[in-house]
C-alpha cells in the first residue's frame, strides 16, 4: 500500500460557489493522505451523471443497456468477491467497548486511525477523488442532515446522485460554516507507476469504519452498496441511530433512525393512515411498501413513502412523524417481477443502474424470478456466457436496481415533506420457516419493544456469510446499531413513555408479521406481497380499536380465520392454521434463544425486558 506516488499533489481547484473553509481544509488533507491524481467537485447535474456514466462504460465498469428497451440504463457487474455487506469488517469505534456493545466490532479509535492512515496513505494515487456533497432528507429542512463523501470511485458518484439530493445546492445550505458528516471512502486499489485499471477495482482488505464521537465515516476496500453509498447504511442508520440516542442523553426528546419502509393507507372513504415497517435485509420492505392491494380491496390505495430508512421524532402534536432520508431505492432485483410488484418493475423501464444482473442477448436485463422461463442465452453477472442448463444463478442473489424515488408509480405525495408523516403502527417481521404465527399484536409499548428485541430471522445473501440460519435481528437492526443494543432498547422504551406522557392516544401500536411460513416441502404457505394487504387492513383496523375478534395467547393477539378478509383468494381455515399456529415446543425452545440474547446483553440491559420474559417463561 505504501509504494512510491508519482507525480505531485493533486490542485485543489475550489469552486467559487464554496465558501466553506473548514470544508476545503478537510478535502485537502484527506487529498494530501490518498494522494488523487485529480480532485473533481460534482455538481450533481444530469451532465455531470451522464458524463460519468460514459467515462465507466469506457473504462468497462458499467455497460449501456439497449436504449430501445432499457433508455437511459446502465449495468455494472462487481468483481465477484464484493457483492454484499460486509458485517465483519464494519466497526463502531467509540470511545469505550461498552458504548458500542456486544453486537459491534469495536476497536480503539486512535489504534484504528493509526491503521486506516496506513491503509489510506496513497490508496488513491493514479485515481480522481470525487467529491460529493449531499443531503439525507430535503435539502434545508429542519430534520435533514448533510453529509460530505469523498471517494475514488465515479459509481459511488452517480449511484449517490440517485440516492441522495446530491448536488451543488447542498453548498447553500452549508454555508460557511454549516455542520456536515466526513464519509470518505477509497476502492483500496491505487495505480502506480502505470498500473492498469480493473473493471471493479477493490481490495481484499476491507474497512467499514465509523467513529460516532467525531461523526464521521471511512469506508475502504469494497466499492459495494452499503459498503461504499456511506450516506445509506452508515450515515442514515449508523450514525444517525446514534446521534437521535445522544439528543436524549443531553436531555432532549430524542429521536430514532431505524431500517424500516414507510408507506401510507388510503381507504375507499379516503382515510389516510402512515404505518413503519422493519424487516431484515432482503425480507420484503421494498415489496411491502410498493404493494398493490387485491382486487377485492376496492378503492383502497397504498403509496410510498420510503423502502429502507425511516428517521422518527416526535411532531408538535406529540404524535410519532416519520421522513425517509433518501431519494432513491437501492434494491434486490432477484425475485421481483410484474406479477409479484409491478409497480417496482414499472419503476424500472428507464434511468436505472443495475448491479450484477444479467445480460440478455438483446442488450437488456434479467434475472431469476423476473419471468417464468428464462431466456435460453444469458450473459450472467460474472460477465460468462450462461444458458438454462449451467446450474448457476445468473443474477447474484443480492443484485440490485438503483432508482430515483420519483419513478415509482405510487410515490405518496407527502414523501418529500420536510414535516414528516405521523405514525399508526409500527410493523416488525423475520423470515421465519417455523414457530412465528402470521400477524401478533403487542398487548402494550413494552411487550412490542420485548418482541421487536428478541426477533430472529434466517440470514440472506444482503450480508456476507452463511445463508438460512437463524440469528437474532433486534428490530432488523443487528447490522445497523451505531452503539450499544441494551441502550438502544431502552432508548425505545423511554421514547414510549414520553410520548404516552403526552398524549396516550398517539403511542402507535406495535405488530409483529411473518411471511414465511413453509410447508413440508419447504414451499411458503402465506401467498404474500399484494396478499400482504389483508393482514395490513387487519393492522390498521386494531390499531383504530375497530377490529373485534382475535384470539389472545401467550405473545398478545392474532386474528381468528374470520377476522380477515378472504375475498378473491382460495385460503383455506387448514392453511390458515399451519401459518398462526403456535407449538409450545418450539417456543420453548425459542425462548431459550431469547435467554441467550439477553445474557449477551446483559450489560444495561433494561429490567422490563427482563420482566416480560419472566412472565412469558411462567405462562
Ligand atoms: P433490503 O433492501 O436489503 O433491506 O431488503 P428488503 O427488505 O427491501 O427486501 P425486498 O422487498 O427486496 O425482498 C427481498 C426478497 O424477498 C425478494 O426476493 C422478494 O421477492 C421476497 N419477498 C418480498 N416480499 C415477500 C412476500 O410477501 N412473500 C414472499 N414469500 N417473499 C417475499
Ligand atoms: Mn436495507
Ligand atoms: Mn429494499
Amino acid at each position: 500500500m505504501n509504494q512510491p506516488v508519482m507525480g505531485g499533489v493533486a490542485a485543489l481547484n475550489v469552486p467559487a460557489y464554496i465558501k466553506h473553509q473548514k470544508l476545503i481544509n478537510w478535502v485537502a488533507d484527506i487529498a494530501a493522505l490518498t494522494k488523487p491524481d485529480a480532485i473533481y467537485w460534482c455538481d450533481g447535474s444530469e451532465e455531470e451523471y451522464d458524463r460519468l456514466c460514459a467515462l465507466m462504460v469506457e473504462a468497462g465498469t458499467m455497460k449501456r443497456l439497449n436504449p430501445e428497451k432499457r433508455p437511459n440504463s446502465y449495468l455494472a457487474q462487481s468483481d465477484p468477491s464484493d457483492v454484499a455487506r460486509v458485517e465483519d469488517r464494519t466497526y463502531i469505534c467509540s470511545a469505550t467497548k461498552e458504548q458500542a456493545g456486544p453486537t459491534n466490532n469495536w476497536t480503539d479509535p486512535a489504534e484504528m486511525r493509526t491503521t486506516l492512515n496506513g491503509l489510506f496513505d496513497g490508496c488513491m494515487a493514479g485515481r480522481t477523488m470525487y467529491v460529493v456533497p449531499f443531503s439525507m432528507g430535503p435539502l434545508g429542512s429542519p430534520i435533514a442532515h448533510i453529509g460530505v463523501e469523498l471517494s475514488d470511485s465515479p459509481y459511488v458518484a452517480v449511484n449517490m446522485r440517485i440516492m441522495t439530493r446530491m448536488g451543488k445546492a447542498v453548498y447553500d445550505v452549508l454555508g460557511a460554516d454549516g455542520e456536515y458528516v466526513p464519509c470518505v471512502h477509497s476502492v483500496g486499489m491505487p495505480l502506480t507507476n502505470g498500473q492498469k485499471d480493473v473493471a471493479w477495482p477493490c481490495n481484499n482488505t476491507k474497512y467499514i469504519v465509523h467513529y460516532p464521537e467525531t461523526r464521521e465515516i471511512w469506508s475502504f476496500g469494497s466499492g459495494y452498496g452499503g459498503n461504499a453509498l456511506l450516506g445509506k447504511k452508515c450515515f442514515a442508520l449508523r450514525i444517525a441511530s446514534n446521534m437521535g440516542y445522544q439528543e436524549a442523553q443531553q436531555g432532549g426528546t430524542g429521536w430514532l433512525a431505524e431500517h424500516m419502509l414507510i408507506l401510507g393507507v388510503e381507504s375507499p372513504e379516503g382515510k389516510k393512515q402512515y404505518v413503519a415497517a422493519a424487516f431484515p435485509s432482503a425480507c420484503g420492505k421494498t415489496n411491502f411498501a410498493m404493494l398493490i392491494p387485491p382486487g377485492s380491496f376496492n378503492g383502497w390505495k397504498v403509496t410510498t413513502i420510503g423502502d429502507d430508512i425511516a428517521w422518527i421524532k416526535p411532531g408538535a402534536d406529540g404524535r410519532l412523524v416519520a421522513i425517509n432520508p433518501e431519494a432513491g431505492y437501492f434494491g434486490v432485483a432477484p425475485g421481483t417481477n410484474d406479477k409479484t410488484n409491478s409497480n417496482c418493475m414499472s419503476s424500472l423501464r428507464e434511468n436505472v443502474i443495475f448491479t450484477n444482473v444479467a445480460l440478455t442477448d438483446d442488450g437488456d436485463v434479467w434475472w431469476e424470478g423476473m419471468t417464468k422461463e428464462a431466456p435460453a442465452h444469458l450473459i450472467d453477472w460474472q460477465g460468462k456466457d450462461w444458458t438454462p442448463a449451467s446450474g448457476t444463478k445468473a443474477a447474484h442473489p443480492n443484485a440490485r436496481f438503483t432508482v430515483a424515488a420519483t419513478q415509482n408509480p405510487v410515490i405518496d405525495p407527502a414523501w418529500d415533506d420536510p414535516a414528516g408523516v405521523p405514525i399508526s403502527a409500527f410493523i416488525f417481521g423475520g423470515r421465519r420457516s417455523t414457530t412465528v404465527p402470521l400477524v401478533t399484536e403487542a398487548a402494550d409499548w413494552t411487550q412490542g419493544v420485548y418482541m421487536a428485541a428478541t426477533m430472529g430471522s434466517e440470514t440472506t445473501a444482503a450480508a456476507a456469510g452463511q445463508m438460512g440460519v437463524v440469528r437474532r435481528d433486534p428490530f432488523a437492526m443487528l447490522p445497523f446499531i451505531g452503539y450499544n443494543m441494551s441502550d438502544y432498547f431502552q432508548h425505545w422504551l423511554d421514547l414510549g413513555k414520553k410520548v404516552e406522557a403526552q398524549n396516550p392516544a398517539a403511542l402507535p401500536k406495535i405488530f409483529c408479521v411473518n411471511w414465511f411460513r413453509t410447508d413440508e416441502s419447504g414451499n411458503f404457505v402465506w401467498p404474500g406481497y399484494g396478499d400482504n394487504m389483508r393482514v395490513l387492513k387487519w393492522i390498521l383496523d386494531r390499531s383504530q380499536g375497530q377490529a373485534e375478534g382475535g384470539t389472545q395467547h401467550l405473545f398478545g393477539t392474532s386474528p381468528n380465520y374470520s377476522d380477515l378478509n378472504w375475498e378473491g383468494i382460495d385460503f383455506t381455515e387448514e392453511q390458515f392454521k399451519q401459518i398462526t399456529s403456535i407449538d409450545k415446543d418450539a417456543w420453548v425452545e425459542e425462548l431459550k434463544l431469547h435467554t441467550e440474547l439477553f445474557e449477551k446483553l446483559s450489560y444495561h440491559l433494561p429490567q422490563e425486558l427482563v420482566a416480560t420474559k419472566q412472565k412469558l417463561e411462567q405462562q
